[in-house]
Order: C-alpha cells, then sequence, then structure tokens
C-alpha cells in the first residue's frame, strides 16, 4: 500500500448532495446545511483528497476550520468515509464513528495478530471487517485480500498493518486480550456494543411504521377454550399490599398446596398478559407486544394436559398438538435446571414475534425482546406470590424441544423465555 493520503467521499447509500451543493439530504429525510465553497463539497461527492480540498477551501483559517469540522462531523456520523489507495487503485474503504482516535504505534515485541473479536462477513460480495472493539469497520475492495489478515503482521510502519493496527483490529500475539476483555464471549461483546449506540451507525428506529405484523394471532377457533372471568373488586379485596408482595418475593420450586385449578390460572393468566385494547400489564417498548405465551399444562384441575398458546385478547385458551414425550421431555427440563423433585405444574413458554419489534427498531431488536422478557417474569413473579403459587423463572429453554413444539420458523417467531409454577 502507498502512502497516498486517503480520499474522502460522501456515502452515496446514505445521502447525496443536493442539486445546488449547499445542503445535504440524509436517506431518512433530513437535510444539513453545509458552508462554502460548494466546489468542494462537489468533490467530495466523488471522492478528494484532503491536501485537494485544502487547495479548494484556501487559506482563510476560518473558513478552513468551519470546513473541515463538518467534514470530521461527517467522517464520525458514518456519512463519509476514507478510500485508502494502493499505487493510486482503491484499495481499502473505511468508515469511523464518533469517538474513533488512531491507536498509536509503539513498539512491539513480537507480531501483530488480528483480534479474537475481530470478524468478517460478506457486503455485497466484498469482504468487510468489524469488531466490538474498533469504532472503525473496513471493506475490503480487493478480492483475495482477507487472506492477508490473518497473517502474522510484522512491521508495524507497513502502511496496511498500521492502518489495521490504529483502528483496532490488530493485537500482539499472545496479548490477544485485555484483562478486562477477558470475561467476554465474543457474540456477548458484540451483541452488547450492538444493542448500545455510538460505535457503529446503525440506526435504532426505521421511521414510519408500515406492514407489522398483527399483535394477535389469528387463533384456530375451534381449538379455543375460553378462561373464568376474573372478578377484579373481589383480587382487590384479598391481595396483600405491593409492599408486602415485593418483600415476600421469592423463588419457590415445589408445590405448597395440593390443588392448582383453572380459576387460578385464568386468574394469573389475566393479572399478567390479558390485552385491553393494546395495554397489558407489563410495558413494551413502543407498545409492540409481540410476546406470545405458550402453557405446557402437566396439572391443573379443569384444564386438560397438553400444550396450549394463552390468546390475550379474548382471554382464552388454544389448544396445540403436541406429542407427550415432547411435552414430558420440556417439564423435565424445567425440574432439571432449577433442581426440583417434581416437574412444574404449568411450564410457560414466551415466544417473540420478532417483526412486530424490527417493523419499528432496527439494530436493538433482540435487546429489546429480552428486555421485555424480564419485565414480563418479574410482573409474574409478582402475581404469583400475591396469589401464593410457587413459581420460578428458568434461564434458559430446550430449544430444539420448543421450537418442535410450537411449530415456528426461528427467525420469524422464537421461545426467548421461560417461567414455571409449582
Ligand atoms: C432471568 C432469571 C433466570 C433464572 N434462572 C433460574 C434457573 O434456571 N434455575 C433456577 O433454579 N432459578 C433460576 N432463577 C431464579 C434465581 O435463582 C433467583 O431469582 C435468585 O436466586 C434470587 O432468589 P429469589 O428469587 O428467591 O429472590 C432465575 C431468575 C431469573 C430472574
Amino acid at each position: 500500500m502507498s502512502n497516498d493520503s486517503p480520499l474522502l467521499q460522501l456515502d452515496g447509500s446514505l445521502c447525496r448532495l443536493h442539486r445546488d451543493s449547499e445542503m445535504l439530504c440524509l436517506d431518512h429525510g433530513e437535510k444539513m446545511a453545509l458552508c462554502p465553497p460548494r466546489e468542494a463539497w462537489e468533490k467530495v461527492a466523488q471522492g478528494a483528497s484532503v491536501s485537494e480540498l485544502k487547495r479548494i477551501v484556501g487559506d482563510d483559517p476560518q473558513a478552513k476550520g468551519r470546513f473541515f469540522l463538518i467534514v470530521g462531523y461527517l467522517l464520525r456520523s458514518g456519512l463519509l468515509y476514507e478510500t485508502h489507495l494502493w499505487h493510486e487503485k482503491p484499495f481499502l474503504r473505511r468508515w469511523i464513528s464518533h469517538g474513533f482516535e488512531p491507536k498509536k504505534p509503539q513498539t512491539f515485541e513480537g507480531p501483530l495478530v488480528l483480534s479474537k473479536y475481530a470478524y468478517l462477513r460478506n457486503s455485497d460480495g466484498l469482504a468487510l471487517l468489524e469488531s466490538p472493539c474498533s469504532r472503525a469497520r473496513i471493506l475490503l475492495l480487493q478480492p483475495g485480500l482477507e487472506s492477508g489478515l490473518f497473517a502474522a503482521h510484522h512491521a508495524i510502519e507497513d502502511p496496511l498493518t498500521r492502518l489495521l493496527y490504529e483502528s483496532g483490529f490488530l493485537v500482539q500475539e499472545g496479548l490477544t486480550e485485555r484483562p478486562d476483555q477477558l470475561r467476554w464471549e465474543f457474540h456477548d461483546l458484540l451483541f452488547h456494543v450492538r444493542s448500545r449506540p455510538g460505535r457503529h451507525h446503525s440506526p435504532r428506529r426505521r421511521g414510519p411504521e408500515s406492514e407489522v405484523l398483527p399483535m394477535h394471532k389469528e387463533p384456530n377457533r375451534e381449538a379455543c377454550q375460553p378462561l373464568s372471568p376474573v372478578d377484579l373488586d373481589e383480587v382487590e379485596a384479598r391481595d396483600p399490599t405491593l409492599n408486602q408482595v415485593l418483600r415476600a418475593r421469592a423463588s419457590r420450586r415445589e408445590s405448597s398446596h395440593p390443588q392448582f385449578c383453572e380459576a387460578q390460572l385464568s386468574e394469573f393468566l389475566y393479572r399478567t398478559g390479558k390485552d385491553e385494547g393494546g395495554r397489558r400489564p407489563y410495558p413494551s417498548g413502543g407498545g409492540r407486544y409481540e410476546l406470545e405465551l405458550y402453557l405446557n399444562v402437566r396439572e391443573c384441575e379443569g384444564i386438560d394436559p397438553g400444550l396450549y398458546r394463552y390468546s390475550p385478547d379474548s382471554h382464552g385458551l388454544e389448544r396445540y398438538p403436541a406429542s407427550q414425550r415432547v411435552l414430558q421431555q420440556h417439564l423435565q427440563f424445567a425440574a432439571n435446571a432449577t433442581g426440583a423433585n417434581k416437574v412444574p405444574r404449568v411450564f410457560l413458554i414466551y415466544s417473540a414475534k420478532f417483526q412486530r419489534v424490527s417493523a419499528r427498531y432496527r439494530s436493538i431488536v433482540y435487546a429489546l425482546v429480552l428486555k421485555h422478557v424480564g419485565v414480563l417474569m418479574q410482573t409474574m413473579y409478582l402475581v404469583a406470590q400475591a396469589m401464593d403459587i410457587p413459581c420460578c423463572a428458568i434461564g434458559t429453554g430446550p430449544c430444539d424441544v420448543e421450537r418442535e413444539m410450537l411449530n415456528t420458523e426461528m427467525e420469524v417467531e422464537d421461545a426467548v423465555g421461560e417461567f414455571a409454577l409449582w
């Protein structure tokens, strides 16, 4: 790679120069006023080096300062990228985000290697290099270059090595982890970074909602049974206070009552999941309410053992076909995960209809879904405590078994949480 200074270019997939060249039109409809000179922005739209831009902007320190302040802002916002050249041909493209500071070169005892947090993926036929530890992403513009990334890099003076190093993709061999990163699994660190703003340019919101899936599934009416009505005045008259519930709440993993009946299950579901005109007892980001509740009922007087979906709008149960073997396997998982002596009376699965969230929130879908799982779990803990039903959240579920039970496509709807009642 030569030492040619990189070209700065507007990212045409995200923004374009207004025809009078005094404005930048962003893809989500916003506009940004640009400062003169217009010729400099016209050059940036096609790709121009810093020295070329300096020549066009001129020597006036104020004009220069203003122009390059905007350039810096656009660079860190991902609207402008740098194209690095190799013998005057485009070689690498780099985007940086706010807070990017090139890592300073230093002398190393051994070779530099690709960080274990770095990853490559396909972007329109080219390899895109990213890492949760870097505030930059690099597109390799020449096919075949990616294999070189995995080689040991010896000379920090080499421009490619320097670029990868200053962007946070290379670390010294043997020191591939910083002590504070030791506990991070690759996928966890990536998930954490990508579900918070700052180190990437993925938008959090998608803009006006269009083809969002309906909140309620169309039930199979023949398989539905209504649950008994709940008298909320009677519930209020006998409920302990919120403070008593909070103080007494605990995970309990065995039955303390000889029986559990349909009226109790009906009340529990009503108080935790009943939908009233798009509102439920627990909060949900953007009112998405993407969670479905499925119940593996083993023992509940008045309800046949089997698999059901709770219908939150009609307050009923919809029977789902499932084999005895699979249901038993599922219940046994809950007992094993909690160390309980007996399998639970009811084992609930929370599943998420992801598209309801992704239709509005783009890069934080899964993080939001898991937060919703958390608020629903706490709501269930509190209601179960108020009703004196032993219960426990379960950290994870037997996903293949649950997929078979729910008969859903993983990318469309999948189990994301589990909760057991004893
Ligand atoms: C998200 C979540 C996952 C949990 N997973 C399990 C589990 O798999 N097995 C289990 O026995 N308890 C599980 N628990 C219960 C915790 O162990 C329990 O809440 C914790 O020990 C505090 O005790 P307490 O709930 O009685 O106050 C889980 C709790 C939460 C909130």
